[in-house]
């Protein structure tokens, strides 16, 4: 196991304390100025992915300190730990493998002692076979339909990692129309089940737990609804299956074993896309497409653990959003893809990244006195540049941004992917370079306003620029850049947990909300005013009642 260390009493820390007072002045637009080698120096090539960090506000003596961070708080050991199987999650004493089940090095991965692979490749195995039967219509509904239509029923790392890549690689889809019910609100289910039939729907329960309130709710709605129709339990077999660890609930639900697609507690739920979860990515994409995808991670994988840290990506992607979060107070980070098709993505990693370092307490039970896990959020451009750009341009934050665009396009429809493009270039150059006085003052006069006319205005059309941004350029989206991209993102997440010593893979703060929905769900359920919690509460609850009569 890697040391538990404060990164504040590292000598890096205090470094780059100051060194950030030398960097805060300087524009970045100077730094590009006196250096024409900052593009070759700062981007990195790999594979069919490039990705360019010169827009930050960093020089050769910020990446130094920052590698010499990663090294005080032994990074390079806590990644090897991750690999090892080391019960890294402590406070719920489990490795975390997400790794494991992209794995094709043939070697075997242990968790506590045992060689987790003969299991992945089992269930790799099952998921192959069952997504075959279902393309070829071998598995069919009860009425001996073919299946249509898939719904897969989960909520958080249960349904966002498998919508938003089959979001993304749509252009992959094969015969089966996805459905995702995630949201306990009944409109979310009951909007679903208008657009396909009982016999022609495959039902997938993804939920590690099997307990989670909101998805056997759909769950159950989902049987009720299907029953209606189909009328016999035994007719349950051949739409509904289950994604999960929980064995004894699957079977309680009346899912059998054998259409239970199992996975193990060292997948964290937000990490768990690459597991049996993405049953409905390879039943919507194929086996074979879903397997590319493991495989990009994988490739990931081993760049992450074999790379050294100055050219490993997510090392230098979490130290380039440290330097911001933790020298120049940076809260939140936008992630912008400039591709329709990857419109969940930012959410995707809002959970990935938010539920694994929203934490305030560090590895050894100290409150932390250093931010750590910004609020992550985004939308694809240029949807996005219509919306909240202006803010991200001239207000009163710094909010770096990850710019993601592909350089092909699978709709190449008349001039739509350059101008896309000059788009994504555009707003990278915008930020970083900005508007100068000078050049706002000539432009007006140009355009034949008075010397008073420009006084006035001038101060509006000011951008200060200066906007740190990486830009991340694909090939192509692929399901094996998807995954390499992804894998990007998750290791990005850990690195800096590391360094910020804190649990990435426990979500203790999504407990307490849940313990109190559980307490008040009786207490809604009949006529009587609720005395038993504060004031607020308690006259919400009675103001419930009183309008839903
Ligand atoms: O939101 C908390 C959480 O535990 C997530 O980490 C997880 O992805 C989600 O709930 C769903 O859990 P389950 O797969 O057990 O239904």
């Amino acid at each position: 196991m890697f040391p538990k260390i404060n990164p504040t009493t590292t000598k890096a820390w205090t470094a780059l304390e100051q060194h950030a007072n030398e960097i805060r002045p300087m524009h970045m637009r100077e730094l590009f100025k006196k250096d024409d080698t900052r593009f070759d120096k700062y981007s990195i090539r790999f594979k069919d992915i490039f990705i360019d960090f010169s827009k930050n506000r960093i020089t050769d003596q910020t990446l130094t300190l920052l590698l010499q961070l990663a090294n005080e708080c032994k990074l390079t050991d806590a990644i090897q730990a991750l690999f090892e199987g080391d019960l890294i999650n402590e406070t719920e004493q489990r490795s975390v493998l997400h790794v494991a089940l992209r794995d094709f090095s043939g070697q075997p991965v242990y968790s506590m002692g045992k060689n987790v692979m003969p299991d992945v490749k089992r269930v790799q195995e099952q998921m192959k076979r069952f997504c075959e039967s279902v393309h070829s219509g071998e598995w069919n509904g009860y009425t001996g339909k073919r299946i249509k239509y898939i719904v897969n029923i989960g909520i958080g790392g249960s349904d966002l990692g498998p919508l938003m890549v089959t979001e993304a690689l749509r252009p992959y889809w094969k015969d089966v129309q996805a459905y995702f019910v995630s949201n306990v609100d009944a409109t979310h289910i009951e909007e679903t089940l208008k657009k396909v039939n009982p016999e022609e729907t495959l039902f997938l329960i993804a939920s590690k737990t099997f307990t989670t309130q909101e998805t056997m709710t759909n769950a159950h709605t989902a049987r009720d609804w299907f029953l209606k129709t189909a009328k016999d339990e035994a007719h349950i077999a051949k739409h509904f299956v289950a994604l999960s660890t929980n064995e004894k609930d699957v079977t309680a639900f009346g899912i059998s074993k054998e259409n239970m697609f199992e996975f193990w507690d060292w997948v964290g739920g937000r990490y768990s896309l690459w597991s049996a979860i993405g049953l409905s990515i390879a039943l919507t994409i194929g086996y074979d497409n879903f397997e590319q995808l493991l495989r990009g991670a994988h490739e990931t994988d081993k760049h992450f653990r074999e790379t050294s840290p100055e050219k490993n990506i997510p090392v230098l992607m979490a130290l380039i959003s440290l330097w911001y979060i933790n020298f120049f107070e940076a809260q939140t980070e936008a992630i912008l893809p400039y591709d329709q098709y990857m419109h969940r993505f930012a959410a995707y990693f809002q959970q990935g990244n938010m539920e694994s370092n929203g934490k305030s307490v560090d590895r050894n039970g100290e409150q932390v006195e250093y931010a750590t896990g910004p609020i992550v959020w985004g939308e694809p451009g240029t949807n996005g540049q219509h919306a909240f750009y202006q803010l991200i341009h001239q207000g009163t934050m710094l909010i770096p941004c990850d710019f993601i665009a592909p350089a092909q396009s699978h709709n190449p429809i008349g001039d739509h992917h350059t101008k896309l493009l000059s788009n994504f270039f555009a707003q990278t150059e915008a930020l970083m370079n900005g508007k100068t006085e000078e050049e706002v003052e000539e432009e007006l006069l140009k355009a034949g306003k008075s010397e008073e006319e420009v006084a006035k205005l001038a101060p509006f059309k000011i951008f200060e620029g200066n906007r740190p941004t990486n830009s991340i350029l694909i090939k192509k989206i692929t399901p094996f850049t998807l995954g390499q991209l992804i894998a990007l993102y998750e290791h990005k997440i850990f690195a800096q947990g590391v360094i910020w010593n804190i649990f990435s893979f426990d979500q203790w703060g999504v407990e307490l909300g849940k313990q109190l929905a559980n307490k008040i769900l009786p207490e809604l359920k009949g006529e009587d005013k609720v005395a038993s919690h504060d004031v607020s509460t308690n006259g919400l609850i009675n103001a419930f009642k009183e309008m839903r009569k």
